[in-house]
């Protein structure tokens, strides 16, 4: 039998918008406070894109700064994954868009969406195209501009959204190294808890949509949480047992970062000691497909991950979904 290749990620970017939007400032535009966001949500500030930045913009800045680590160039890419939620424009992709501004005209492009697991939803497909011998390598990024679709009156959820980017370089790496398994699932019946309705096939945009607000996220923030603190726990278990690793061989666990009550909740079920999970809700909220990969790429460059370490990585999102990996770095 022909032995499969190991794949895994060999270049690692983030970018955040420069803007910063702190609860201060959010307790001038809605009847909410400080003391509510912080001990709500573990939240004190997001960054926001300015007026000129869409989510190829923020891409772009990650995947640069990715494939400078890789030591590759655009010409080198042979397929480009934008995770997002909040592409450009409904067609052509935001991945065709960054094709062009990078010059990668090697590489095959598209969208993909699964919100807030988007990310891990991206490197498991890349995976799958490099294992198959299909690809060399492949550019995934999680990249989110929620503030464009954040409806700035409502305090139930304008508090808890930012926009950033990360990407990573997948490419085979040595035997035993790389991703170990994954674990992706979907509940469609839950997809009213979390939606944007307006502007698609269902419902196209129309004075009325736009007076009705439907093209801002609508959530159930109790359904959602209870949501994520069940899938949580039930995709680390089963990722940990596809990859043959227990939790007490886990060196990094890095949550979806949506509020710091389910990362907490998440940690304790898998009996990790605070050190031994990102935590950075607190600098950039929820950032939906974003997320993962800042807390990740965030805690490469601050060399919290060391060779060899065994990472996993577990979201939630829309849809609804969720996505988990076990990795060894
Ligand atoms: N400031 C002050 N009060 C507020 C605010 C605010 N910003 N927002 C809500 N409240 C009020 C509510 O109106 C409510 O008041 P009421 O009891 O008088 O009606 C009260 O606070 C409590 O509301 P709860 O919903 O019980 O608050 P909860 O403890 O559930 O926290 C939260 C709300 C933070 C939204 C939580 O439910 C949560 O984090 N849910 C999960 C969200 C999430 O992970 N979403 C993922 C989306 S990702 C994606 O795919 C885009």
């Amino acid at each position: 039998m022909m032995k499969s290749r190991s794949v895994g990620i060999i270049g690692t970017g983030k970018y955040v918008p420069e803007k910063i939007l702190t609860n201060a400032d959010l307790e001038k535009m809605v009847d909410t406070n400080d003391e509510w966001i912080v001990s709500r949500t573990g939240i004190r500030e997001r960054h926001i894109a300015s007026s000129d930045q869409a989510t190829s913009d923020l891409a772009y800045e990650a995947a640069i700064r990715a494939l400078e680590s890789a030591g590759l160039t655009a010409e080198d890419l042979e397929l480009i994954i934008i995770a997002t939620i909040t592409p450009d424009t409904m067609f052509p992709s935001t991945a065709c868009i960054l094709q062009d501004k990078l010059g990668a005209k090697k590489a095959a492009a598209f969208d993909l969406s699964a919100a807030c697991s988007g990310f891990v939803y991206g490197m498991a497909t890349a995976n799958g195209f490099i294992q198959t011998g299909m690809y060399k390598n492949a550019l995934v990024i999680g990249a989110d501009t929620l503030s464009r679709i954040t409806d700035y009156t409502d305090r139930n959820t304008c508090v808890l959204f930012g926009d950033g980017a990360g990407a990573v370089i997948l490419g085979e790496v040595p035997e035993g190294r790389g991703f170990l398994s994954f674990d992706l699932g979907a509940e469609g019946a839950g997809g009213e808890l979390l939606k944007l309705e307006g502007g698609g096939s269902r419902l196209p945009a129309s004075n009325e949509t736009v007076q009705g607000g439907k093209h801002y996220i609508y959530m159930n923030g109790r359904e959602v949480f209870k949501f994520a603190v069940r899938v949580m726990g039930t995709a680390t278990e089963e990722v940990l047992r596809k990859a043959g690793k227990t939790k007490e061989e886990i060196d990094l666990f890095v949550p979806h970062q949506a509020n710091i009550r389910i990362i907490q909740s998440a940690r304790q079920r898998l009996s990790l000691p605070e050190e031994k999970c990102v935590v950075n809700v607190d600098k950039y909220a929820n950032t939906s497909a974003a997320s993962i990969p800042l807390a990740l790429v965030e805690a490469a460059e601050d060399g919290r991950i060391k060779e060899g370490d065994t990472v996993l990585l577990v979201g939630f999102g829309g849809g609804l979904t969720w996505g988990a990996s076990v990795i060894v770095w």
